[in-house]
């Protein structure tokens, strides 16, 4: 190889022709899930206060959201649920065949049925504590009855037509419970995608807000989902967690939140031949909105650079609240 004076790597960065013909791209928009939230009720759209530029959205309000996203291309949405009537200590309103994501997943495959519908199933938008399982008496997280509460949910969703489920509880065996439930009412169909390796993160506090779904602090309860989310400083358990739930019948895997886990989603991509999905959380999406408000950076630039980093990891699917905005910040300019 030779080096300066001859070699000047400066000649394949002049221009941006030269650049263009050598850079990753942005994966066109097939490859983006937005992820977003329906509330019940008619006539709501209301901003996320943490999250600008996002949503709530009553299940009408969602359709034209939806066929904004679907004009620029994007491939799928992932949905959120939430619910107006009393929460309980299991979520039963998760399940609900009428609630308010029961109903846009309807709608939605109705009007738009070429749109890859995912939902998310947990249960933490619907219990009265704001755990993603149900507690016994003594505070303690209840995992198997867990499971036949969130293979309840995802059968729900798949009875409306969701293309695909996305258990994000973290409970052990939800996978094959969901799994067989699908089986057993015949929905071979239905793609399993695992948040399969998912970080007790600080990363999702907007989405919390957004959700109304933080965990509340009582006496004798956890406080945080460090018990059932993984921990980020023990790697070797969260690919575990990858490997259980492909073995468990998962048909994509996913890492959550990206950027703080680059090395997490190339570990998982070469440890598994099942697509992997990367998901860009809310706090991810907002610390970025928040440093270009306090002018310490162009938000279109940091948006550019830090989905560069998904795409550079390997990620198969990218799911993002920018998916959104996709023309303004990746649209041909
Ligand atoms: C629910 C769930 C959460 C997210 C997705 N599903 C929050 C949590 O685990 O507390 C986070 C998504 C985001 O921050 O964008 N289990
Ligand atoms: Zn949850």
């Amino acid at each position: 190889m030779s080096t300066f004076p001859n070699l000047r790597l400066n000649r394949l960065r002049r221009t941006a022709g030269i650049r263009a013909m050598f850079d990753l791209e942005i994966p066109s928009p097939a490859k983006w899930c937005w992820p977003t939230f329906v509330v019940p009720g008619q006539q709501i759209k209301e901003e996320i206060a943490s999250m600008p530029g996002q949503f709530r959205y009553s299940p009408d309000q969602l359709l034209p959201a939806v066929e904004a996203v679907v004009k620029q291309g994007i491939g799928s949405i992932l949905l959120f649920g939430q619910t107006d009537q009393p929460k309980d200590n299991g979520g039963s309103q998760a399940w609900c065949d009428h609630g308010a994501v029961q109903q846009a997943i309807r709608l939605i495959k109705r009007e738009f049925p070429q749109l890859t519908v995912i939902s998310d199933v947990c249960l933490c938008a619907y219990t009265d504590h704001g755990h993603c399982a149900p507690l016994r008496s003594d505070g303690s997280l209840d995992n198997d009855l867990a499971c036949e509460c969130l293979a309840r949910t995802a059968l729900s969703h798949a009875a409306a037509g969701a293309d695909i489920v996305a258990p994000s509880a973290m409970m052990d065996g939800q996978v094959a419970a969901i799994r067989s439930a699908l089986a057993e009412n015949e929905f071979h169909h239905t793609l399993l995608m695992a948040y399969s390796t998912k970080f007790a993160s600080a990363c999702y506090g907007p989405f919390r807000d957004a959700e109304g779904s933080a965990p509340q602090l009582r006496p004798g309860m956890p406080s945080d989902r460090k018990g059932y989310q993984a921990s980020y400083a023990n790697a070797r358990n969260a690919l575990m967690e990858s490997v259980l739930d492909e073995t468990e019948g998962a048909d994509i895997l996913m890492v959550k939140p990206a950027l703080f886990y680059l090395d997490m989603i190339q570990k998982v991509r070469e440890q598994t031949l099942l697509p992997v999905a990367a998901y860009n959380v809310s706090g991810e999406y907002s610390m970025l909105i928040a440093t270009a408000e306090r002018g310490w950076g162009d938000l279109d630039e940091l948006v550019r650079e830090s989905t560069m980093g998904i795409v550079r990891s390997g990620a198969d699917l990218i799911i993002s609240y920018w998916a959104s905005q996709y023309q303004r910040f990746f649209g041909t300019r």
